[in-house]
């Protein structure tokens, strides 16, 4: 046998067991990911009496999150920015879990006005509030909204920041009262201003680092939120769900050699179902133990280090945003007074 056919063999007996292994690889993880995260969350927890919200719950994990809250017989309400969409999965909803109180109500996360309109309709017409879950998220182009603002800025921070300020005081009325996160890896860059958190190319990496910026700035938000809540029974979580088909268009601006990898390897082994991802959010709205910690982050339905270092630039940082926040979605003072 030739020197050449022996190097061959063994290129080709390499590239074949690699091909082999990775194979392995993504077969194994897809078994762990369905077994480690279905059927996690708290069985037989009641929720009749009890009144939830849950934005962008239309469709994706938000509409699995509101049929489990609804199953459990609480009064779910579904914040979406479309009507016709909102009232097709509140009637899903009703038809597979017989509970009537189950409603659609508008909210445009990317509109300060329209934030500001929904929450005057749910003080008008509840007296108590149980769990906030701040769902809704986007990845867009880059572009305006109507209060000057980059979308996947507005819809996945300053938006739930001011609504979620906004009603604070029915969420501090109401005993044991959660407001849950969904956020993912956050961005790890530093910045001082909101500008600098936006990238206005349209390169599918800045798609990536705005998202991930934005949910480092919801993540800045709230931590600071939760500080302020210490003397009060309300608690602030943050769920990380693991990867999932959804129409999240995180990598849609992909080349299109990475376009076939996300379809064909990603999407198929390395995420989950909507649905089965959307338990880790009830896990963390819902558990008993988490309620007893104040600003964690939670992943296949235990705790999860997000590796942040709270160091004295996070706090310095944590402030100055704070008050940019404010002042961006126009609290005025008498809005958020019960927190400083
Ligand atoms: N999918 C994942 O792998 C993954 C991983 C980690 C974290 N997450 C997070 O999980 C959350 C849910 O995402 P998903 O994957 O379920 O996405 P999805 O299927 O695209 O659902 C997003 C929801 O947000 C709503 N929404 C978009 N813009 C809005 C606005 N301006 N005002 C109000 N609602 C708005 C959408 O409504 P329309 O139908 O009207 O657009 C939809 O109901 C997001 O916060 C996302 O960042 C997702």
């Amino acid at each position: 046998m030739s020197l050449t056919l022996i190097i061959t063999l063994i290129i080709l007996g390499f590239i074949v067991s690699s091909a082999v292994f990775f194979m392995l690889y993504l077969i194994f993880t897809k078994i762990y990911l369905k077994f480690r995260i279905v059927g996690t969350c708290p069985a037989n927890l009641c929720l009749v009496g009890r009144t939830v919200i849950v934005t962008g719950a239309n469709k994706g994990m938000g509409y699995w999150v509101a049929m489990d809250f609804a199953k459990r017989g609480a009064k779910v309400i579904l914040a979406c920015r479309n009507k016709t969409k909102g009232k097709e999965a509140v009637e899903k909803i009703q038809s597979e879990t017989e509970n009537k109180n189950v409603v659609f109500q508008s909210l445009n996360l990317a509109s300060f006005k329209s934030i500001r309109a929904f929450v005057q309709e749910v003080k008008k017409n509840e007296r108590r509030l149980d769990v906030l879950v701040n769902n809704a998220g986007v990845v867009r182009p880059n572009a305006v909204t109507e209060d000057g603002f980059h979308p996947t800025l507005q819809v996945n921070a300053l938006g739930p920041f001011l609504l979620t300020i906004l009603l604070i005081d029915l969420l501090k009325s109401t005993k044991h009262s959660r407001i849950v996160n969904v956020t993912t890896k956050e961005g790890s860059e530093h910045f001082d201003i909101l500008e600098d958190l936006v990238d206005k190319s349209d390169s599918w990496f800045a798609y990536v680092r705005n998202y991930e910026n934005s949910k480092k700035c919801l993540g800045l938000l709230m931590t600071s939120l939760s500080d302020k809540l210490q003397r009060h029974e309300v608690t602030v979580q943050f769920a990380v769900p693991r990867p999932c088909r959804t129409d999240l268009q995180i990598y849609e601006n992909l080349p299109e050699f990475l376009k076939f990898f996300k379809r064909h390897i990603f999407i198929t082994f390395l995420c989950l179902e909507a649905n089965e991802s959307a338990v880790n959010t009830v896990f963390t709205a819902l558990d008993h133990q988490v309620g007893n910690f104040m600003c964690k982050y939670y992943r296949d339905c235990e705790q999860w280090d997000p590796g942040h270092q709270d160091t004295e630039v996070d706090t310095y940082l944590r402030k100055k945003i704070w008050w940019k926040c404010v002042e961006y979605v126009q609290l005025k003072p008498n809005e958020f007074s019960g927190l400083s």
